[in-house]
């Protein structure tokens, strides 16, 4: 998983104000053990509360944070005139107002024993977005839980996330325990209630903890009031958990984030080393291209080091020439990872819109982007039974089981081998928001046993043969915007000029190739992926191709276009406004649609998103069928689509 601290989604913390501080703070810790954990609960079950607390009590809160909760609690705090923890990690002016913590905020403390960095991740329902977020880096994770109400729903959830980004460590915090008279027997049947939970998760390394973050019992000294708790305090947990400091043990790999060519005579690979150790004049592969050679040197900020170890940042040069971009993985030559452009993979979807097999998004493992696409959802996991319910799109904060397709084949570990090179995240195209959090279970098979079998007769050769340049006229619009009847009359013209054509039409390929595909968003897709496909196949035979299908979505148009060469694809927007699509009407379905007969019906509840980019717009207001057809051949002869062979 890429790390995120720096991203904007950082909440600006007093901490970061002041980073110089916490840096040289960090240094003079620099000797003891680091342990990065999360906490997560749901809407005011304390956590922040508890974070404040913990950092109160650690006496780790720097003075200029401490001032500024002084005023804040003073404004926003709900704790009468006593300061409120809970401002202290709730950073933004605007979550405070609205009394929720919506991103993740990072702080550091540190008692004598080691030094910490806790992600405090949001608790409401819509951000697991967040949650994922900080997880990824995580060793441990705290789920706080109200002792008055329990294991709920966003608890499951919560360890659900945290199972699957493969933090084994878990601290159960059963907070507001002086609400319930620190009652002994509620702590024990919420405490037996997880526990059965997450063992069906696999989580076995469980401690739990009753406490009152409020009153500080529990969170850093040893209770008065609970008695009859002889466990941990949940400082003494932190200070007692596995900090993963075992990844220097693997075998090596650095991720590569950018090229450092700063003159003819020195070019360097920058990155941070993942896992393992590297040292000059070790043997390497760059992958996925998969060359071999030996590093160089690494050169670090203050001279070169005759060893990288696991989380240290540095540039690498390497005795031979070789072609590394950005996104490339050095790794060890033995032990290297396998590489692949098919996955199986977990998902977490993180958005209102849906997730939707067959579209195009870019996928981002380490440094590598890559465009994908789900081409296959398994099922669905329901959080609170475990159990497999089968499903044809992910909704908001779903988990799912999918194969997943890549354009071009990356390296990769199983994340339960290497969360760096196991972890990836989706983004959309269009937007650039991250819409999923994944983790690769598996490769399906290896890129390298199917290969492209190249042909003799190729796409030139059958385009020369018929004399003409091939392309795709992709018409788009509503559904009796015109397409199917100006894209016939194109045909027909570009067949007198003996052009060498084929129309695909929606209405007939759904009679055939597409007849299992309906109306809803995920079949709309599937529809266009495969018209993509079947259009590519055509330009390959030298076709000049038509298609007229209402394509309703800018992702998947797009998508059409990558898969033909420059000029190839040409977008026509057949663009006729909705009332006169509805007073036209020549199949009648705009009435059966007004009726509620039909559902789904672009233009009524299934969106049209209008071309942005289309080489020409057509509008059928102003012009005929035939008309629009005119203008069509014209524009393909300026543009040079239809050179020579003209009679
Ligand atoms: S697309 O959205 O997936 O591109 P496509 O062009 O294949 O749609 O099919 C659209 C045609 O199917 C319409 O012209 C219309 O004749 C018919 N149709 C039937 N139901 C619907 C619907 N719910 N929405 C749109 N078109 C529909």
């Amino acid at each position: 998983m890429p790390d995120t601290r720096k991203s904007e989604n950082t909440t600006a913390s007093p901490a970061q104000d002041s980073k110089a501080k916490v840096e040289a703070y960090l240094a003079e810790q620099g000797n003891k053990g680091l342990l990065r954990f999360l906490t997560c609960g749901s809407v005011d079950d304390g956590k922040s509360t508890l974070i404040g607390r913990l950092l109160l009590d650690a006496k780790q809160i720097f003075e200029d944070q401490l001032s500024s909760l002084e005023n804040d609690s003073k404004r926003y705090g709900t704790q009468g005139q006593n300061m409120d923890l809970a401002l202290l990690v709730d950073g933004l002016a605007a979550e405070r107002e609205q009394g929720i913590t919506i991103d993740v905020a990072y702080r550091f403390f540190a008692t004598e024993k080691r030094k910490f960095i806790v992600a405090d991740t949001p608790g409401h329902e819509q951000y697991t977005r967040n949650m994922a977020t900080g997880a990824s880096t995580a060793e441990l994770a705290v789920i706080l839980v109200d002792a008055r109400k329990g294991v709920v729903t966003q608890t499951r959830r919560h360890s659900h996330i945290v199972a699957l980004l493969g933090i084994g460590q878990i601290v159960l915090a059963v907070n507001k325990m002086d609400l319930v008279d620190y009652d002994q027997g509620t702590y024990d049947a919420i405490r037996a209630d997880y526990r059965a939970f997450a063992a069906s998760l696999g989580l076995d390394n469980v401690t739990s903890i009753p406490l009152s973050a409020l009153n500080g019992e529990n969170v850093l000294n040893a209770t008065g009031a609970m008695p009859w708790y002889q466990g941990e305090t949940l400082m003494g947990a932190l200070e007692a958990a596995d900090t993963g400091a075992d990844r220097a043990d693997g075998p090596a790999r650095f991720p590569v984030q950018w090229v450092n060519r700063p003159d003819l005579n020195f070019r360097g690979y920058s990155g941070t080393l993942a896992t393992g150790r590297l040292h000059p004049g070790d043997e390497i592969v760059v992958l996925p291209v998969a060359k071999t050679t030996h590093i160089e040197r690494i050169v670090a900020q203050d001279g070169d080091l005759s060893e990288a170890v696991a989380g240290d940042a540095v540039t690498l040069t390497l005795r031979d020439e070789i072609d590394v971009s950005r996104g490339d993985v050095i790794a060890s030559a033995e032990g290297r990872p396998e590489t692949s452009d098919q996955f199986q993979v977990r998902l977490i979807w993180m958005q209102d819109e849906q997730l939707l097999p067959g579209r195009s998004y870019l996928l981002k493992t380490a440094n590598q982007i890559t465009p994908a696409s789900v081409s296959e959802l398994k099922y669905k996991i329901n959080v609170n039974s475990q159990e497999h319910e089968a499903a044809k799109v992910l909704e908001l904060n779903e988990i799912g089981i999918c194969n997943i397709s890549l354009t071009s084949p990356i390296a990769f570990e199983p994340y339960g081998t290497d969360r760096t090179l196991g972890s990836f995240i989706l983004i959309d195209r269009l937007t650039n928001h991250t819409v999923a959090a994944g983790m690769i279970d598996f490769g399906l098979r290896r890129a390298t046993n199917i290969h492209w079998q190249s042909v003799d007769v190729d796409k030139q050769a059958r385009a020369g043969q018929k004399h003409q340049r091939p392309s795709v006229l992709w018409f788009t619009g509503l559904s009796g915007s015109g397409k199917s009847t100006i894209a016939n009359i194109v045909e027909q013209k570009l067949h007198a000029m003996n052009r060498h054509t084929y129309l695909l039409d929606g209405d007939n390929v759904r009679h055939g190739l597409n007849r299992d595909l309906g109306f809803t968003d995920a079949d709309r897709v599937e529809n266009i992926r495969r018209v993509g496909e079947v259009a590519k196949l055509m330009v390959d035979a030298g076709l000049m191709v038509q298609t007229a299908f209402i394509s309703p979505f800018m992702a998947e148009r797009r998508m059409a276009r990558d898969l033909l060469a420059d000029g190839e694809f040409l977008e026509i927007f057949i663009d006729t406004p909705l009332e006169v699509c509805e007073q036209r009407d020549p199949k009648g379905l705009y009435e059966k649609a007004r009726a509620g007969e039909i559902k789904n019906f672009t233009g009524y509840d299934s969106p049209y998103e209008r071309p942005e980019q289309a080489e020409l717009t057509i509008d059928t207001v102003a012009l005929t069928a035939e008309q629009a057809a005119d203008e069509i051949i014209a524009f393909l002869k300026q543009r040079g689509y239809l050179e020579a062979n003209d009679d």
